[in-house]
């Protein structure tokens, strides 16, 4: 399989898309826990690269210091303990490493008081079994930040499927699919049908391949895996995310929605969406993916399948979109006559429904 060196020249366009989804998770998850009732969390970033590429642009593991600077005053003020783990296998990245982590916590000494850092030098294959049971046991956020494709197989996932506190965030050369998923190597990390794969557009290979783990997870699995596909030049890649907790897929849904407002999934109009905004003379209007998702909302909605603000969330978040867009259906409803409800707003957000326990039902105007 190709292994490309990321670090010896400037992390391209796409990797620094990726950089910056794994940074804005980490923004959104720190302040989650930091000011939640858990006295420990962990941070994994088990292929952590030099820290900063060859241009000074930071890396994942200074992206990860960074935000937790970000919340330096609540760390102290809850006193909650920050395990962070830097783990690379090659020595001369490993130094480098090291080298600017440590740069970054001697000048950022409030930093290094506030958090336990820890480096490790292992083949994240014989690594990552001897962390489960940490990462069992407190929050987890996971960064898998592989070269290639191999981690992504079963043995990993589907260990990770079997924690309930961890959000993990995996990046995939999802494009070598496409080339070499039917041979026997890649066939022993994911035996995915290529033929079936193949019937659809390359630009949606990423999506075949979360698709087909979605199929391997255990039937009552409570994980909830999302793709974002990230085009390059070379190639398609992409990150799945997978979490258990609505508020994590939550905070996923808006970091990635504020990426890419078209979709939600993608560093590109990966479904054509700006095409359909003008009218197709032969075919009729054709929808975009947040109007497809109103008419489905709509749909459900009238026929009685979905009735309170928890339902209608949940399937928000099922179908990959965020709560605003649910809550303007619902408000184009109310000014259009079909449902009523009376309270100001919907109500169809995480905190209302899990935290403040408001359930609403919408009521149908016949
Ligand atoms: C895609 S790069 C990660 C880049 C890094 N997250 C950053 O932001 O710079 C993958 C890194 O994982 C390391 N790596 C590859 N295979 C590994 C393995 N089996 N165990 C641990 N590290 C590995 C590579 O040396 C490389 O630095």
């Amino acid at each position: 399989m190709p292994i490309k060196d990321l670090h010896v020249k400037a992390f391209d366009e796409g990797t620094i898309v990726k950089l910056e989804l794994f940074e804005e998770y980490a923004k959104q998850w720190l302040p989650t826990f930091i000011m939640s009732e858990h006295k420990e969390v962990w941070i994994f970033d088990f292929f952590a690269g030099t820290g900063y590429d060859i241009a000074g642009t930071a890396g994942s593991s200074i992206r990860i210091l960074r935000q937790i600077k970000n919340q330096i005053g609540n760390i102290f003020q809850r006193k909650i303990k920050i395990n962070v783990f830097f783990n690379e296998y090659d020595d001369y990245k490993f130094e480098e490493l090291v080298i600017s982590c440590n740069r970054f916590l001697e000048e950022n000494k409030d930093v290094a008081r506030a958090i336990n850092v820890i480096f490790r030098k292992c083949d994240f294959n014989d690594l990552f079994h001897k962390c489960l049971s940490t990462i069992n046991q407190y929050p987890s956020l996971v960064y898998l930040d592989q070269n290639g494709i191999k981690f992504i197989a079963d043995k990993f996932i589907l260990e990770l499927e079997k924690t309930n506190k961890t959000d993990f965030l995996y990046y995939i050369s999802s494009s070598y699919f496409w080339r070499f998923g039917s041979t026997k190597a890649f066939k022993n990390v994911i035996d995915i049908d290529m033929e079936k794969v193949k019937q659809n557009p390359y630009k949606y290979i990423h999506v075949a391949i979360l698709n087909h783990l979605k199929c391997k997870l255990p039937n009552e699995s409570a994980l909830s895996l999302y793709p974002f596909t990230i085009k390059k030049q070379s190639g398609m890649y992409g990150v799945i995310f997978g979490a258990k907790h609505k508020r994590a897929v939550d905070k996923f849904l808006k970091t990635v929605w504020d990426m890419n407002k078209l979709n939600g999934a993608a560093n590109f109009d990966i479904d054509d969406d700006n095409t359909k905004l003008q009218l197709d003379l032969f075919d009729g209007k054709k929808f975009n993916k947040i109007e497809t998702f109103a008419i489905k909302l709509r749909e459900k909605v009238l026929s009685g399948n979905l009735k309170t603000n928890e339902e209608i969330y949940n399937f928000a978040l099922d179908e990959g979109h965020i709560c605003q867009h649910a809550s303007q259906v619902i408000k184009d409803m109310k000014k259009e006559g079909l449902i009523y409800y009376c309270e100001k707003s919907p109500l169809i957000n995480y905190d209302q429904i899990y935290k403040n326990r408001r359930i609403i039902e919408f009521k149908l105007i016949r």
